[in-house]
């Protein structure tokens, strides 16, 4: 019997956590059983799909109502019967409801060390901001937009004469790291609690 820990990951665009993530799934640790876009373009999505992945495409525009959205949402991730979620740019904001639904099994990963600079355009905000040290988050996933208890970071020392678009790459490599390691570490939680 496997003890992979079920994964269901939600993408919106690029998808480079989900590369990171899939690469790093293990029999042992977590497994990627499904895996739903919010955008039929999305670019992890072509990856999922050549990785013989699961795929769902669930694109908001198409529901008139948030909650009818929200309720197809829910429904499909529910028929991977998965132990967490994980957003992966996921660019949708969720309402409190469904949050709620999968308290503690929802994560998400930040482009920044939260609380510091929560929502869009961080890289750029920290450096304006002329912080020495920016990096990463994974969190859980609470009605406080980017605000839920902290699972992980990683961080980095900025460069001052660095671009926006420099400290995102960097960033961007310590979260191909970071989002792997605190899912398998819970996965391994999570085996013990079940022992
Ligand atoms: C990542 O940088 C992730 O941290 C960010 O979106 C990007 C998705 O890239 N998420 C957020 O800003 C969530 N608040 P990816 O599609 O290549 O994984």
């Amino acid at each position: 019997m496997t003890m992979a820990l079920r994964v269901v990951v939600l993408i919106s665009g690029r998808g480079s956590n989900l590369v990171a993530l899939h690469r790093s799934a293990r029999p042992q640790t977590y497994e990627i059983v499904g895996v739903i876009s919010s955008r039929a373009d999305a670019a992890g999505l072509a990856y999922a799909r050549t990785q013989g992945l699961t795929t769902q495409v669930i694109e908001a525009g198409r529901y008139a109502q948030r909650a009818a959205y929200e309720a197809v949402l829910a429904d499909t991730i529910d028929t991977y019967a998965p132990d967490m979620i994980a957003l992966a740019g996921f660019m949708r904001i969720l309402t409190d409801g469904f949050v709620e639904r999968y308290a503690g099994r929802l994560i998400n990963i930040h482009p920044s060390l939260l609380p510091a600079f929560p929502g869009l355009d961080t890289h750029r905000r920290a450096l304006e901001a002329g912080v020495s040290e920016h990096g990463a988050t994974v969190h859980y996933v609470t009605p406080i937009v980017d605000g839920g208890p902290i699972i992980d970071q990683m961080r980095l020392t900025v460069d001052p004469h660095e671009t926006a678009e420099q400290l995102a790459a960097r960033v961007l490599t310590l979260e191909h790291e970071l989002y792997p390691a605190a899912l398998t570490r819970l996965a391994e939680t999570h085996r013990r609690t079940r022992l």
